[in-house]
């Protein structure tokens, strides 16, 4: 499978399997059917509530599979009421031991937002810490800790603006070699691209499916949705392939790593099944037309609680749309 080279000297495949929001009883099967796809890169958090399941379909692939260690690539998230910088090393280790390895290959900064100790999703403003209490800074030093003593091989953050990684590289001993955030046909992200190829960061997306196709979606929305966009699936039609594949490709082809999530047996194989084409200049040039600029990952439903110290402006950097 392609991969990119991290600034770490690490290689990262190029697509892994997301997975948040499988149903009870889904990650193990998803996790098995994937590596049985293909699949060597997992994108794993604190936060989704199934790095246990996950770990133990991982120990069974390496057991039952003949698939080592070394051939795998899984990244976890550190959740943002480990920010305390005497906290990180717990929610590393509460990682470690749910997803049965002795490392990672890659640890994220969830969010750069700061909960207070305990706290899974925010419900109060007395949940909030913020980042003059926690700075941003001190967790990614306690992060830099454990790249240092090889618990993780390389560190990054997740949902950061360029202004966000201006900072953290202004002051970090080790930079972040990876910045995952929402990217897609509909949120390009065309500046922040620019800014991390410019600094060697590499970018991970998001839904890059854009979260697939509603189960309720009628006629007339069929523009909204990526997957069913009428030049998403004209340049599908042209190369034989599926809309998913299409959006999938765009990513990649722009050097943006994918992270698509799938229970999908039929659906995980297609997914990864992308790279065997390519897409031509005029299919990214139209693809590149389609962006809205708007982020769905909004964060406004756990962060800017009434009382949260944390608002649109001071998390993304940018105006709040109308
Ligand atoms: N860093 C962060 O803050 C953050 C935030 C959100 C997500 N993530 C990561 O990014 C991953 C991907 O995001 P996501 O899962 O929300 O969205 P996504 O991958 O864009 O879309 C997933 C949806 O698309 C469907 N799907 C998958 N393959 C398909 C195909 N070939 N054709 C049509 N539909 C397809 C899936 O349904 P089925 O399962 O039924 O196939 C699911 O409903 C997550 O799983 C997680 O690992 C990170």
């Amino acid at each position: 499978m392609r991969s990119k080279t991290l600034s770490t000297g690490y290689k990262m495949p190029m697509i892994g399997l997301g997975t948040v929001g499988f149903a009870e009883g889904e990650t193990y099967p998803a996790v098995r059917a994937a590596s049985k796809a293909g699949y060597r890169h997992f994108d794993c958090a604190f936060m989704y509530g199934n790095e246990a399941e996950i770990g133990q379909a991982i120990a069974d692939v390496m057991k039952e599979d003949g698939i080592k260690r070394s051939d795998l690539f899984i990244t976890s998230k550190l959740w943002n009421s480990f920010h305390k910088p005497e906290d990180v090393r717990e929610g590393l280790e509460k990682s470690l031991a749910d997803l049965q390895v002795d490392y990672l290959d890659l640890y994220l900064m969830h969010w750069p937002v700061a909960l207070r100790k305990g706290v899974l999703k925010p419900r109060s403003a007395e949940d909030y810490l913020t980042l003059d209490e926690v700075p941003l800074m001190d967790t990614w030093r306690a992060l830099e800790d454990c790249f240092d003593d090889g618990s993780v091989n390389t560190i990054g953050v997740a949902n950061f603006s360029t202004q966000k990684l201006d900072s953290l590289i202004m002051e970090a001993r080790v930079a972040p070699a990876v910045n995952q955030v929402e990217l897609h046909p509909f949120f390009q992200q065309n500046d922040l691209r620019s800014y991390c190829l410019h600094n060697n960061i590499a970018l991970t997306a998001f839904f890059p499916l854009a979260r697939g196709v509603p189960a309720d979606l009628s006629e007339s929305k069929r523009t909204d949705v990526v997957l069913t966009h009428p030049v998403i699936e004209e340049i599908a039609e042209k190369h034989g392939a599926t809309p998913a594949q299409v959006a999938l490709k765009w990513s990649i082809q722009n050097g943006i790593i994918v992270v698509p999530k799938s229970s999908n047996p039929g659906r995980l194989a297609e997914n990864i099944a992308t790279l065997e084409y390519d897409l031509d200049e005029h299919d990214m040039a139209r693809i590149a037309q389609l962006d809205r600029k708007r982020r769905r990952a909004t964060g406004a439903s756990n962060y800017f609680l009434p009382g949260s110290p944390y608002t649109w402006e001071n998390l993304w950097d940018e105006p709040r749309p109308e």
